[in-house]
């Protein structure tokens, strides 16, 4: 039961900007398929909840996509920044993936993820405040001015990257992860290799004079429990995972709400909604829309599909979450769904790590935006919204947001802050 489609990714801007439809047909056909990908090599697309489920937590489906091009040199091309930087655990197995894992989850127990919403909140207020200064009738960018900035300065917090140079990182990120389709234009390589020696500086700094941020707990452990490589490439990867995902996720919910407005109103009626909104959100808008690239080690049957060795493996977590035989009415945006089983964050032992922190960033991001602004408002057509991440296939989000705040309000969202609700770890 396999089916050849031809391609997949390089999209038009019809189905880049609103893939669901072009998702939902495709897996309709088969929910695993091969396909030649945008950039010429081909791949295994997995399209089925439970085939996405298993792809993700089967042994025998490899992350450690290096070991795999010396292997089979054309598995894959290789992406930025580059095989020296790309050494952290989202890239490697057992036991690699294990030890590196421990070393960075010491920085996300739950008792230290929710020790940081106050910082989290006292972020997201100033940035408002800046929004406010603006007439509440003006249009402002939500993204440039709240939902990147936010989850930016978050992490900025948590690995101990001075406020003065966060700007000038945003500027490299936005160049490396927005806009461009095809081949990465030198600009791109230029961006790139500006973080990595950013994030080497900062190292050194903290080798010489150690500050209780994660750069200086992954430093203490240099050489004994990861090498020189490892540390730049998990500090690159973290500053990646923990921002413009959670930016898309604000950005693209905000959006979602605002085309359903009698879920925006059930939300504000009841804020005790708002953790299990959140979850409905990722599924129903798709911030990562595919996990990153895995490769078969030995033969595997996926959803009927006989995949041989050393074949790349796409997971398609978008179509995945609005599987019908999982989902009833996947295509409905159900705040009142309560349910917590959607591969959004992945699944198995790549699960996202910053899991927690995302729903907490998001859960006060969208308490201090309504609390404030329960009339906010699209401040330019529909259509005319600019999506970011030109051909990249694993980020979905919003380049720009304008909206218009309306005027500071009563809401229950002031009211009634969301006690954040114990998670079972996946
Ligand atoms: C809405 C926000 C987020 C979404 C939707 C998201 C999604 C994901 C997904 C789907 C994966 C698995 C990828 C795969 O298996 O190929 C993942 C892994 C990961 N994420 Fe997130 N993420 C978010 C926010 C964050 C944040 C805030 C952080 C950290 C500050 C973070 C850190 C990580 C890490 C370290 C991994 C790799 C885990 C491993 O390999 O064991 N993520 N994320």
């Amino acid at each position: 039961m396999t089916d050849t489609t031809g391609t997949w990714g390089g999209w038009g801007p019809a189905i880049r900007d609103d893939p669901f439809g072009h998702f939902a047909e495709a897996r309709a056909r088969c929910p695993v398929q091969q396909v030649l990908l945008a950039d010429g090599h081909p791949a295994w697309v997995v399209l089925g909840y439970d085939a996405a489920r298993q792809a993700l937590s089967d042994p025998r489906i490899s992350k450690d996509m290096v070991a795999a091009l010396q292997a089979n040199g054309d598995v894959v091309a290789e992406g930025l920044p580059g095989p020296g930087f790309s050494r952290h655990m989202l890239n490697v197995d057992p036991p690699d993936h294990t030890r590196l894992r421990r070393l960075v989850s010491r920085a996300f127990t739950p008792a230290r993820i929710a020790a940081l919403e106050p910082a989290i909140r006292a972020i997201a207020g100033r940035l408002l405040d800046e929004l406010d200064d603006a007439d509440p009738g003006a249009v402002v960018d939500l993204i440039e001015g709240y939902a990147y900035p936010l989850p930016f300065g978050v992490i900025g917090e948590l690995l101990g990257i001075p406020a003065a140079d966060r700007p000038r990182l945003h500027g490299w990120f936005q160049v490396l992860l927005t806009g461009w389709a095809g081949d990465p234009p030198p600009e791109a390589a230029g961006a790139s290799g500006k973080i990595v020696n950013y994030l080497s500086e900062l190292a050194d700094t903290r080798r010489r004079r150690p500050a209780g941020d994660l750069v200086s707990v992954l430093v203490a452990a240099e050489d004994d429990a990861l090498t020189t490589q490892e540390l730049l490439s998990t500090l690159f990867q973290l500053v990646v995972a923990g921002h413009d995902t959670t930016a898309s996720l604000i950005g693209n919910g905000v959006v979602a709400l605002l085309d359903h407005p009698g879920q925006l109103q059930a939300l504000l009626a009841d804020p005790g909604r708002l953790p299990a909104a959140i979850d409905e959100l990722i599924r129903f808008t798709a911030p990562v829309p595919h996990a990153t690239f895995r490769v078969t080690t030995g033969p595997v049957t996926l959803g009927g599909a006989a995949i041989p060795a050393h074949e790349q493996v796409l997971v398609c977590l978008g179509s995945a979450n609005r599987d019908p035989g999982r989902f009833p009415a996947p295509d409905v945006l159900d705040i009142g769904r309560h349910d917590g089983s959607n591969l959004g964050f992945g699944h198995g032992i790549h699960y996202c790590l910053g899991a927690p922190l995302a729903r907490l960033e998001a859960r006060v991001a969208f308490e201090a935006l309504l609390g404030r602004h329960p009339g906010l408002r699209l401040g330019a057509g529909r259509d005319a919204l600019a999506w970011a991440h030109g051909d990249g296939l694993v980020l979905r989000g919003l380049r720009s947001l304008p909206v218009i705040l309306g005027p500071r309000q009563p809401s229950p969202m002031n009211d009634h802050p969301v006690a954040p609700k114990p998670r079972r770890h996946r």
